[in-house]
């Protein structure tokens, strides 16, 4: 079985089958689903089963493998399936990072299964990784705000923003953790909170709102957070919130670290204004948990990432290495993959 030590990881896979913890149903219940097909497996992406840039990349490589066991020898059948996991969500480049390696692997006749594995191993390595080198940047008694959820959750391993928060923790650098709710999706309050409990961290729910009054109050050191996609020039795609809370903390003299691993990394995108940022349906403003809050003939916008400039992130931490105030030159230096 590949997956971490967590309790409820959000991927299983037991070399034939693919489970993924439903995030949709955390806190309140802890369900499998087992994903039997390729169009399941996007269908889960889509429909936020599961979430997280690289936990999206490992389920769709996972995908493939389905698609094989399927189809055998039909490779047009299994790039057809490629085409469908690849529409799934638009923003994350963990998606198509793993897809384009998934196909070359396909094109070369070797193992899939082999692939989508070591894809899933070096995600749970990279976080460890992540986790020491942002570490490194906390001084002790940290109040560190998060945006959303990237943790094991959104991972195959324990986290990325979270793993700094986890490796710090285990050090003694952070205080105390304070976890936007994020809405729409609330991933915040459902799932950062559930996780950073799990792991016995200390974690107080806040309504986005109220991030820059906190920091205000001189609570906070460090906005971590992970990333969807980061251009060439470092600016940095990541749930909608993240913006906002970035320049409310060049505000208050918060520094900004976002950790992503190079798997997120997009070099063929030259900076954030040209990253697709995907648009989900109005009925996810408009009510809450399945309940109406706004007059439903109301208008809405649903943007479900945002662009933080490269200039609001004072440190960004890679699996290949850490960039203090990113610029293209300094991208640049970074491992491509
Ligand atoms: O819409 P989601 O829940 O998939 O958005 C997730 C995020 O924005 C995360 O911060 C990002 O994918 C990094 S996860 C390590």
């Amino acid at each position: 079985m590949l997956n971490d030590k967590r309790r409820t990881p959000a991927i299983l896979w037991d070399g034939n089958t693919l489970s993924l913890l439903d995030q949709r149903l955390l806190p309140a219940e802890e369900r499998y689903l087992t994903c039997e097909d390729a169009p399941s497996v996007a269908a889960a992406i889509r429909d936020m089963v599961v979430r997280g840039a690289p936990a999206i990349g490992i389920s769709a490589a996972y995908g493939v493998v389905l698609s094989s066991q399927q189809h055998g020898g039909d490779t047009a059948a299994i790039h057809a399936d490629i085409e469908t996991l690849s529409g799934a969500r638009p923003t994350a480049r963990n998606l198509f990072w793993a897809l384009e390696a998934m196909s070359a692997v396909l094109e070369r006749n070797q193992s899939l299964r082999a692939c989508a594995e070591e894809i899933h191993r070096k995600d749970i390595a990279n976080n460890e990784q992540m986790g020491q080198l942002g570490c490194a940047y906390l001084h002790e008694s940290s109040g560190i705000l998060t945006h959303c959820n990237a943790g094991a959750l959104a991972t195959g391993g324990y986290g990325t923003a979270l793993g700094v928060v986890r490796a710090g923790w285990a050090a003694g650098r952070v205080r105390e953790v304070f976890a936007d709710e994020t809405r729409p999706w609330l991933q915040g309050a459902r799932l950062t909170a559930w996780e950073l409990m799990q792991a016995g961290i200390d974690v107080t729910v806040l309504a986005d709102g109220a991030a820059a009054w906190l920091m205000r109050q001189g609570k906070i050191n460090w906005l971590i957070v992970g990333a969807d996609r980061v251009a060439a020039n470092g600016d940095v795609a990541n749930k909608i919130g993240t913006y906002q809370a970035a320049i409310a903390a060049r505000f208050h003299g918060v520094k900004v670290m976002v950790v992503a691993p190079m798997t997120t990394v997009d070099f063929t995108v030259a900076q954030g204004g040209d990253i697709a940022i995907e648009q989900r349906a109005g009925d996810e403003i408009l009510a809450c948990g399945g309940t109406p809050i706004a007059p439903q003939a109301a208008k809405s916008w649903n943007p479900v990432f945002d662009v933080t400039p490269a200039d609001l992130v004072d440190v960004l931490v890679t699996d290949d290495g850490v960039v203090e105030h990113p610029t293209t030159e300094k991208m640049a230096t970074l491992q491509h993959i």
